[in-house]
Formats: structure tokens, C-alpha cells, sequence
């Protein structure tokens, strides 16, 4: 197949497209329209058809006779542990936990939170609500109590789904009195939390509304799919926005499952019943996708790792899956090579394995730096495909579609539209820009099945934050350019979210955070350039007159109140004190301004700046603290 023709069709007959595409799975009730408009206008896909993603994720493989195939492999270097389900066993257990839920009184049209480490429960949880039709939020396992309260209190969870302990490196998290006190910072009440207990160790302290999980599973018989339309909500995923407020995308039914078949066929070029690891989190929107329901309803083996890719015990962990589990694809963060390449930069582990099995490595959530991609590329003999997408998405836009042609591979590019997503670079005042030109990067409406139906309770900021500065188009959020043969550059955000380890934050949230420290009188918080993570925040803090406080002090209370909010993910270690804080004449703090000079980036100093000196007093500082391109680690 021909990539040109094939992503030229998806443009210009997305009906009959999309149409093909519902084709490859199967529905209760097959969709007759294929695109409409919800009441404010914005596309729709498939909105008669009806189905449901737990029947394509397992069911259907064993009617099909497949359910001894291996569904899921957990693979937890942190307990030692290595245990695989069939298909035929996550289905049990995924129909008992959804009859559990049942008797418990939830039902079609409710919501549930998740927030688990990454055990195979977590997908077992995601997949029994999907079979019932309850909505579930999975919330990220390294969010403090404080932003899961914010999650319980958007979403209104009638339960959450938990687990006794996740295990982070070298200790023990209890999850269980994080869960507790969160509903107690929340205003939400939901009337159950379900506990799956790992009997680690950790603290479990009992409520009344707690739940046991296995007693819940083993008490309850399996129960039926439910049928959905495929409008209905499969998912609510928080993601961070420019405000300290999280926005919650919502990710229809029908829509999810075609895209995502047709990502693991087209994108990821993976055939049914080979392995695929996306070594994630399902706390975030590649776990939704490429750990569980994907390769699930692709039937794929998929494997729930629960390490990091160093130190879980050393960097050889994810050559020893690759072998150990022969997986034929495999999805990771640029960072995660970062950090194996700085503790085995000559790739002497890699020698140790046979790798064989690997026929493609895909990279994304963050930029792709050349080196790393060349580092890879150096040591191991596939395509490593860097590939663009958002939370919003759910799916790839920009990619190498490997599973269509193979297109050759231009480092430092994200690869080409994929099909369905009409991409282009947008100046200011909305026209497009010409080949390495760069400017906003925004996708002409529609866009294609799968992709954010809306945010929870939340359409004006929908509208607001990507339908209403270029009309017609949704605006990603990302800085980028095309060249002259149509492949992308992803520059990075143009907004005030950061990717830190190829976690999606805001520095907005955090400044709101630092702002609430009584010695600060104002703040900001910027992402600059790291080697391992990509990007840090740095905070720049002017202290209140008359505050004596030491500058070691502020910096452990600000880290210590920024753990204690977001969470240790956030990975807030810098906090410098400032005299003043660049700004316009009109007081706008200049952000950008203060990244150019951290990274060392060339800049031209805005003609609003209210003072030129302030550059130079904020080179001075970030020398001193050795912050930005004065870090002596990053040469
Ligand atoms: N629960 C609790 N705490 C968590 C957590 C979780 N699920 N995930 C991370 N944290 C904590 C870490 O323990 C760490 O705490 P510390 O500051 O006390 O050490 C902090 O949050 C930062 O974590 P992380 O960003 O993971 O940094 P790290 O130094 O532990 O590891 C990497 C660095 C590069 C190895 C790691 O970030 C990594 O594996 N990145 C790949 C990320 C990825 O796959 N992202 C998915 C996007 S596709
Ligand atoms: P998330 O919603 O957490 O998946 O984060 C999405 C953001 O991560 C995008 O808007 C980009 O800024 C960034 N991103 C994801 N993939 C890439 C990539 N391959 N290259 C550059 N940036 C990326």
C-alpha cells in the first residue's frame, strides 16, 4: 500500500475512509451514519453504532477460539514477579470484578476512578468498567492526594478503584491513606473504594466504605458486555492545560476502538497474536491506548511492566523483556534511552541479549533529540520511529506509518500526517505558513474517529482552548514546521505545559503552588532544558519585603509544598530567589524570555520589556545557582 494515497483518501473521503475502517471490528449494532454534528456543531463519528471495547478486548478472541493465548504478561522487576494471564483468565476475572461492581450498584452512565500502580488489576478495573458501560478516570499512581481530590471532584466517582501499595524504586508507597485523604481534601463523597490488597507491607488503614477486591472478584459471578453507542464516554483522562485546573478528555466508545485497531495495524504494523510493549503507565493516555485496549483488541500479548528502565535492578531490564518475552514492537519514552544510554553508554548490556524478536522501536511523549535516536540506532539494528500525539489525539497524528509504507527516517522529524489528521503550520493571524516555516501546528476539522470528544463538564474551555483561536482547525498547543517534502518538526509547546520525563505538567499549577508559600510574593515557573528529562521546572521566586528567610530554606519548603500538591513526579528541584521578574510595561511576566536565556537560546529582548537590565540580572543568578546552561552535569 502507498502511504501518499491511502492518507490522501482519509482527506478527502473520510466517510467512506472511516467508513472501511469500522469494518475491522465488530459492532452489536453496525454505525449507518458514519460522520453528524453534536448540538454545538462539533463532528461526530458513528454516532448509531453500538458495541462494546471489553467484548473486542477478550471476548471475541475466545469465541473466536483464542482464549489460551497469552493476553497479558506482568512483568515487576521491583517484586520479582513475572505472571501471565490468557485471555480466557482476564476474562473471567474482568466479568466477576464487573458483577462485583454491579452489586455494589454501579451501572451505565456512572463514573469510577482508578488509581493503581501498574498491576495487571489496574487493566483489569479498566476493562470491567468498560464491560458495564461505567466511565472510568484512571488517575496517574504519582499524583499526590491533593490533585486526585481535584479529579474526584470534576468527574464524581460513585467508587474508586485502588490498590494497597505501588512500589517506586527503593520504596514502598501506600496508596491506600492517599486514596483516604483525598476524600477527605475532596467534596465528592463516593460511596465505595475498592482495595486490591498486594500484601506487601503497607499500611491499609480500613474505612467504612472500603471493599475488599479479591473478596469483591470471587464473591460475584462473570457478567455480560453491556452494549454502548459509540458515543458514549469509554474514558475521562486528566491532562495537565495553562491553568492549575486539570481538563479532563473525554474519549468516546466507538471512535477509540476503530482508531485504535487501526493503530495497531497501520501505525505499529503489529499482526494478531504478536507481542507489544509500551513500557508506560496506564495512568496516562499511552497506557490507555497501547497497554490495554490496543493490543487487546488487536489481540496482541501486551505487558504490564512495573519498573523504570534503570535501577529495576540496572539498565538491562528492557533488553532482558525484549528477550525474555519476545516482543516484536515496542513503544518508550526518548528519556527512558536517555537514561539507559548514560548508565550503559557503550550498550554492553544490550550484546547480552537476543533481540531478535524486535522488529520496530517506537518512540514519543517528548521530544526525540538526534543523538539518542542515533544512540539507539547505533546499537540496535531497527527502525526507531519517533511519532507525534496527545493525550487529546488518543492516538498517533504525525508518525511513520509502518504497517502502510515504511518511509525513510529524517532524525529530528516526527514523521508524516497519519491518515485522517490534515496537519498544517499556522502563523498568528491564521494563514499557513510555507515549507520550514514555523508557527502554530493545528489540524483542520474534523478530526478524525477517536479523538477528544469534548472536556468533562467543561465545553466552554473546550471551545476555548482549541476550536476558537483558528476556526475551523483544533490548535494542538505545539510549536513545529513541515519541510518541503511534507515531514514535520515538533519544536515544542507553545503554552505554559511542560514535559518532564515524558510526564505532561503545568507550570501554571505550580506556580499557582509556589505562589502560596507566605515568604513569596511572586513567582514564576518555567520548563528549561535537561538531558535526562527533557525538561525541569525552574522557579524564580521574589521574596516578600522584610522576609528573612534563607535561600536553602525557601527552596526545600517550595519543593517539599510542590511534592506534597502534585506530587514527587513533578520533579521540582530548582527554586532560585530574583530581585524583580522580567516583565512588559504593561506587567506580563516574560516567561519565554526567562527560558531563551536559561537555555542559552538566542533571543531578541521584547521592545515592551519594562527594563533591559533584567537579563543580565537574571544571567547572573541562574550562574550562580549553576542553573540551565551554567549546569555543570549537562556539559
Ligand atoms: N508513584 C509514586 N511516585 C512516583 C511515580 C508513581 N507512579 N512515578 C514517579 N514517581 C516519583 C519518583 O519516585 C521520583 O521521586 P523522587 O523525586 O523522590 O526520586 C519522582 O516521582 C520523579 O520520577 P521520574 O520522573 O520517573 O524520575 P526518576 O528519576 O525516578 O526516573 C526516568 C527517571 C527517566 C528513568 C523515568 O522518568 C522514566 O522511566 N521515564 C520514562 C517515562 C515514561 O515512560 N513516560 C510515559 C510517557 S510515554
Ligand atoms: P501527552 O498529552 O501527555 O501525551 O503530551 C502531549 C505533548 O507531548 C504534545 O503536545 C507534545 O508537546 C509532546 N510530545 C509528544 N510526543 C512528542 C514527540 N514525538 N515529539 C515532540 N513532542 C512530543
Amino acid at each position: 500500500m502507498n502511504y501518499k494515497d491511502f492518507y490522501t483518501k482519509s482527506i478527502h473521503h473520510p466517510e467512506e475512509f472511516w467508513a472501511d475502517q469500522a469494518n475491522a471490528i465488530e459492532w452489536y449494532n453496525k454505525p449507518e451514519t458514519i460522520l453528524s454534528k453534536d448540538e454545538n456543531g462539533y463532528p461526530l463519528w458513528y454516532k448509531d453504532g453500538e458495541l462494546n471495547v471489553c467484548y473486542l478486548a477478550l471476548d471475541k478472541h475466545i469465541q473466536n477460539g483464542f482464549g489460551d493465548q497469552v493476553a497479558l504478561i506482568y512483568d515487576s522487576p521491583v517484586t520479582q514477579t513475572v505472571k501471565k494471564y490468557t485471555f480466557s483468565e482476564v476474562k473471567i476475572e474482568v466479568a466477576k470484578l464487573a458483577g462485583g461492581m454491579q452489586s455494589l450498584g454501579l451501572k451505565k452512565g456512572d463514573n469510577a476512578v482508578i488509581y493503581m500502580p501498574m498491576i495487571p488489576q489496574a487493566a483489569f478495573a479498566m476493562l470491567a468498567c468498560a464491560r458495564i458501560g461505567v466511565t472510568h478516570s484512571v488517575v496517574f499512581g504519582g499524583f499526590a492526594p491533593h490533585e486526585l481530590a481535584i479529579r474526584i471532584d470534576d468527574c464524581k466517582p460513585r467508587v474508586i478503584i485502588t490498590a494497597s501499595s505501588g512500589i517506586e524504586i527503593d520504596r514502598l508507597i501506600a496508596y491506600k491513606p492517599l486514596v483516604d485523604e483525598a476524600i477527605e481534601l475532596a467534596s465528592h463523597r463516593p460511596k465505595k473504594v475498592i482495595v486490591f490488597n498486594r500484601k506487601l507491607g503497607a499500611r491499609v488503614p480500613f474505612k467504612k466504605y472500603d471493599v475488599d477486591y479479591d473478596a469483591l472478584v470471587y464473591g460475584s459471578e462473570e457478567t455480560a458486555c453491556v452494549p454502548v453507542n459509540a458515543t458514549h464516554p469509554l474514558y475521562i483522562l486528566y491532562t495537565s492545560g495553562t491553568t492549575g485546573k486539570p481538563k479532563g478528555v473525554v474519549r468516546d466508545t466507538g471512535g477509540c476502538a476503530v482508531a485504535l485497531k487501526f493503530s495497531m495495524t497501520h501505525i505499529y504494523n503489529v499482526k494478531q497474536d504478536e507481542v507489544f510493549w509500551a513500557a508506560s503507565d496506564v495512568g496516562w493516555v499511552v497506557g490507555h491506548s497501547f497497554i490495554v485496549y490496543g493490543p487487546l483488541i488487536n489481540r496482541n500479548t501486551t505487558i504490564i511492566f512495573e519498573g523504570k528502565p534503570i535501577r529495576t535492578p540496572d539498565s538491562s531490564t528492557f533488553w532482558r523483556i525484549i528477550a525474555e518475552h519476545k516482543v516484536n514492537a515496542m513503544f518508550t519514552a526518548p528519556t527512558a534511552i536517555r537514561a539507559i544510554k548514560k548508565e550503559d553508554p557503550n550498550g554492553d548490556f544490550i550484546k547480552q541479549y537476543d533481540l531478535s524478536s524486535l522488529k520496530t522501536q517506537f518512540l514519543a511523549g517528548e521530544r526525540c533529540d538526534v543523538a539518542t535516536l542515533e544512540w539507539y540506532s547505533a546499537h540496535i539494528p531497527v527502525p526507531a520511529i519517533d511519532h507525534w500525539w496527545q493525550t487529546e489525539s488518543g492516538w498517533p497524528m504525525i508518525a511513520n506509518m509502518m504497517g502502510v509504507e515504511q518511509l525513510p527516517v529524517k532524525p529530528g522529524s516526527v514523521g508524516k500526517a497519519v491518515c485522517g489528521y490534515d496537519i498544517k503550520i499556522f502563523g498568528e493571524d491564521g494563514t499557513e505558513l510555507g515549507p520550514n516555516e514555523e508557527g502554530y501546528v493545528v489540524l483542520k476539522l474534523p478530526l478524525p474517529p477517536g479523538t477528544l470528544l469534548d472536556l468533562w463538564n467543561d465545553n466552554p474551555r473546550f471551545k476555548a482552548g482549541y476550536l476558537d483561536k483558528f476556526p475551523g482547525y483544533y490548535f494542538s498547543g505545539d510549536g513545529g514546521f513541515k519541510d518541503n517534502e511534507d515531514y514535520i518538526f515538533i519544536t515544542g509547546r507553545v503554552d505554559d505545559v511542560i514535559n518532564v520525563a515524558g510526564h505532561r505538567l503545568s507550570t501554571a499549577e505550580m506556580e499557582e503552588i509556589v505562589a502560596s508559600h507566605s515568604s513569596v510574593a511572586e513567582c514564576a515557573v518555567i520548563g528549561i532544558n535537561d538531558a535526562l528529562k527533557g525538561q525541569i521546572p525552574l522557579a524564580l521566586v521574589v521574596t516578600k519585603l522584610n522576609q528573612n528567610i534563607e535561600h536553602f530554606q525557601l527552596q526545600q519548603e517550595v519543593i517539599k509544598l510542590v511534592r506534597q500538591k502534585i506530587g514527587a513526579v513533578a520533579s521540582l528541584r530548582n527554586v532560585v530567589l530574583v530581585e524583580r521578574l522580567p516583565k512588559t510595561r504593561s506587567g506580563k511576566i516574560l516567561r519565554k524570555l526567562m527560558r531563551s536565556i536559561a537555555d542559552g537560546d538566542d533571543f531578541q529582548i521584547p521592545s515592551t520589556i519594562d527594563d533591559e537590565n533584567i537579563v543580565g540580572e537574571i544571567d547572573t543568578v541562574l550562574k550562580k545557582y549553576e542553573i540551565g546552561i551554567y549546569n555543570k552535569k549537562q556539559e
